[in-house]
């Protein structure tokens, strides 16, 4: 597939452009808790500021249920007023419509657009209501190109193709995660956090380029569980048990390591309940698994230290509760350590890096997660197939 950014070749002058983003950052009590999205978005709104064009700029947060303050794209604006931009808020798209007409280089940032039940429900009508507000289509919300959304799969239909784009962003992460498309061996791929139901479908994907998969929690629980094990409360997936059996038939066939951890941090009684430690086997009826604990650490970090690739999408432990963050940092130290071609993904495996400044110690972190989980388990992502051509 033939994927490259066709923004440098158009002109924009007086052109308003519909720039589809994914700023769904993580959020700390209504703050913003890391900005690496907001950051991945600037050259390509520089670009076409440059150019003269006008931005319509759109994005989801969160996975709201109905609109609520807690998740308004406006918490975005004072980050982009703060770097100099000028930038004016719509509620809906026929405001923004509206404010795309005003002739001047503010950008019409658009309410979340998972606030218009028609994003999610793909509604042709609610893409054409998108589609009036620009001239030309740019997609650079690189981490929801897995979507099948209308923001993202339905409202490029409305531009001709000559007029429709993937952004800076996608096209640069979809050149440095080119090493984990033919990753060199042993390749390690650390794969924890939440999110379970739309990770573990994918997983199957990397059976033929993975060498070790280093489970973690949250993901872990539910083949615990498909095994008999005790979990306690943790969270667990429970619709996935054949989906499990299946793919451990399918990875020991393949000589693909499965290392489960030794122990765990265990909060009782409630997720905000006091941290033990247990071991794997001794997880209390009315224990939460939170994050992995010492001797887990140990066990992984051979792997980690022999890894050539290494993909890490494991977010555990919470924010609000630093004392949650100590397996998280010990896995990142060791896999900033490692010698290997390392890739965070997700967007709190990112903000946790930057948390513990160790960004610096590796190859890349890339905005995507799922959408990266997708892209190397060589499934189709909407957001591309539409916009890229197949030669
Ligand atoms: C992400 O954070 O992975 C993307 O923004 C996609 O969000 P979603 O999983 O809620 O669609």
């Amino acid at each position: 597939m033939r994927c490259i950014s066709k923004i440098h070749e158009w002109n924009l002058q007086n052109q308003r452009v519909f720039v589809r983003a994914d700023l769904n950052i993580p959020l700390l009590n209504g703050m913003i808790l890391d900005d690496h999205r907001l950051y991945g978005i600037l050259p390509t709104l520089n670009l076409i500021a440059q150019k003269g064009g006008k931005i319509i700029l759109a994005t989801h947060i969160g996975r709201p249920k109905k609109p609520t303050e807690k998740l308004t794209s406006k918490i975005l604006i004072p980050w982009f007023q703060e770097r100099g931009f000028a930038i004016d808020f719509a509620s809906t798209p026929q405001q923004a419509y509206e404010k795309s007409k005003e002739k001047n280089d503010t950008i019409v940032l658009l309410e979340n657009l998972r606030f218009f039940p028609g994003e999610k429900r793909k509604e042709e009508e609610f893409a054409q209501q998108l589609a009036a507000t620009a001239d030309y289509y740019v997609d650079d919300a690189f981490a929801a190109l897995h979507r099948d959304d209308a923001s993202i799969a339905l409202l490029p239909t409305f531009f001709e193709p000559k007029k429709r784009s993937i952004g800076l962003l996608v096209a640069h992460e979809l050149q440095l995660l080119t090493p984990l498309k033919k990753p060199v061996k042993p390749f390690v791929l650390i794969v924890g956090g939440g999110k379970v139901a739309d990770k573990l479908p994918l997983l199957e994907g990397f059976l033929d380029s993975v060498s070790t998969i280093l489970m973690c929690p949250a993901f872990v629980f539910s083949f615990m569980k498909v095994e008999g094990k005790e979990v306690g409360k943790s969270l667990v997936y429970s619709e996935a048990a054949s989906l499990i059996k299946d793919f451990l038939a399918k990875a020991k066939k393949k000589n693909v390591k499965i290392i489960f951890p030794k122990d765990y941090m265990v909060a009782s009684g409630s997720i905000d309940g006091p941290l033990s430690r247990v071991k794997a086997n001794a997880i209390p009826k009315d224990g939460f698994g939170i994050t992995i604990g010492p001797e887990t650490v140990k066990e992984f970090a051979p792997h980690i230290r022999n890894a050539q690739t290494i993909l890490y999408n494991c977010a555990m432990g919470f924010f609000s509760r630093p004392e949650t963050l100590e397996g998280t940092e010990k896995l990142l130290k060791l896999v900033g350590l490692s010698k290997a071609y390392t890739v965070i993904a997700g967007g709190e495996s990112v903000a946790a890096t930057n948390y513990f400044g160790l960004q610096k110690k590796m190859n890349y972190l890339t905005t995507g997660g799922g959408a990266v989980l997708t892209y190397l388990a060589g499934k189709d992502l909407p957001g591309l197939e539409v916009l890229c051509e197949n030669p």
